[in-house]
């Protein structure tokens, strides 16, 4: 699915990952064939609608996954080992010492009967040969390092004597403690202000160049994926529909779903700002449509679209799962082939429109005035 250069540099490979919801009325698909991979050292920011399978292909990474859910097929490997049927103590093993995880709820992940500072030294000391007076100073740096002030006071308070933020850095603290080779952080600054959003983010930021971890950042948030992330993986209805560069799917967004996602980002250090408005809603999983689940919202939908499920195919740096981008190159501008694409619509049975008409839509879609 993605090439092999990316495949034996990736510290996790998602590989045509499957999962499924058995229900009275049937076998629900959420996770439809997701491969994804990440780098060691990379940020991978995952965006998509709320159901998007965001937080699922997270779970099952952890493998926190939770009944009646099932991985139903494909692999999930870190540092090339498969670990998506591991049994629960090495998975265990292998969640608190390689893979941290940061959840958008600091509650969650912090115990509320015991200190932050017992919490912190007994992940240390579960993962480490270190005593209990190296584990403590272990702790308190640690908490410095996220910035919590007066670490080797607050170190003996409980959760709930520390503000939203200040448990969220603590979370961050736990899961960063013992060098984790890969975090997942699922929206881990949703809750919090939006200036504790941002210096968690970089908080997250500079910890990982720090330590070298590799992180998944799923956000709702195009703002913070195109200040820290690396790359993009963008997902529709359990589906990954593209995944570049952050430059590239910020930028020149090529799958019409992301265009409308990134409608309102802020720019990326230039003037790039789609108009595209995404109408509708993302399907039930009961209701995926057949074809591109996508059909139905996308304004460039043919009868091809309705029927056949279109591949991620490569291009460029990046992939598409787009029936426009077949047989593409990574020349193509996007921007064009959606002029193309609305031009056909719009005119189906004008003759020799030709190039100029595409040229006059092309300008008229920069100026804002068609989709
Ligand atoms: N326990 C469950 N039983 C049935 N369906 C589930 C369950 N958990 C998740 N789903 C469904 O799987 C799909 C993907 O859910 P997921 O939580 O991964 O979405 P998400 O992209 O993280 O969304 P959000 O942005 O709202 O967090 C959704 O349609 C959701 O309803
Ligand atoms: S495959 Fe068709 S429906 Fe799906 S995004 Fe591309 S043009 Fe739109
Ligand atoms: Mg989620």
């Amino acid at each position: 699915m993605y090439n092999n250069d990316n495949k034996t540099a990736s510290l996790l490979e998602v590989d045509n990952l499957r999962i499924e919801f058995p229900t009275r009325r049937g076998v629900l698909t959420a996770i439809d064939g997701v491969s994804m991979n990440i780098r060691a050292g990379e940020i991978l920011g995952v965006v998509g609608e709320s159901g998007a399978g965001k937080s699922l292909t997270g779970t099952a990474i952890t493998g926190l996954l939770e009944r009646p859910g099932r991985i139903a097929g494909g692999e999930i490997r870190f540092n090339g080992q498969r670990i998506d049927n591991l049994a629960a103590e090495p998975m265990r093993r292998l969640r608190g010492k390689q893979i941290g995880s940061i959840f958008q709820d600091p509650l969650t992940s912090l115990n509320p009967l015991y200190t932050v500072g017992r919490q912190l030294i007994e992940t240390i000391r579960t993962h480490t040969d270190l005593t209990p007076r190296q584990a403590r100073a272990r702790a308190i740096e640690m908490l410095k390092e996220v910035g919590i002030p007066a670490p080797e006071q607050r170190i003996d308070q409980y959760p709930h004597q520390f503000s939203g933020g200040m448990r969220q850095r603590v979370v961050i603290a736990l899961a960063l403690c013992v060098n984790p080779k890969l975090v997942i952080a699922d929206e881990p600054t949703t809750a919090l202000d939006v200036s504790v959003q941002a210096q968690i983010i970089s908080l997250l930021q500079r910890l990982c160049r720090d330590h070298g971890s590799a992180v998944m950042l799923v956000t709702h948030d195009m703002g913070v994926i195109a200040e820290t992330c690396d790359r993009v993986a963008v997902m529709y209805a359990g589906r990954l529909v593209e995944i570049g560069p952050v430059q590239d799917v910020v930028k020149r967004a090529r799958h019409p779903y992301t265009r409308g996602l990134m409608g309102s980002i802020p720019k990326l250090g230039e003037e790039v700002e789609y108009l595209t408005q995404i109408d509708g809603a993302m399907p039930r999983l009961s209701h995926i449509p057949q074809g591109c689940a996508f059909n139905p919202r996308c304004p460039h939908a043919t009868a091809r679209c309705r029927e056949e499920k279109p591949p991620l195919d490569g291009i460029g740096a990046g992939q598409v799962a787009c029936w426009l981008w077949e047989g593409r190159s990574q020349d193509t501008d996007a921007g064009e082939l959606f002029a193309e694409a609305a031009l056909r619509r719009r005119e189906p049975a004008r003759e020799n429109s030709g190039e100029d008409n595409v040229k006059k839509h092309v300008a008229a879609c920069e100026q804002g005035v068609a989709s």
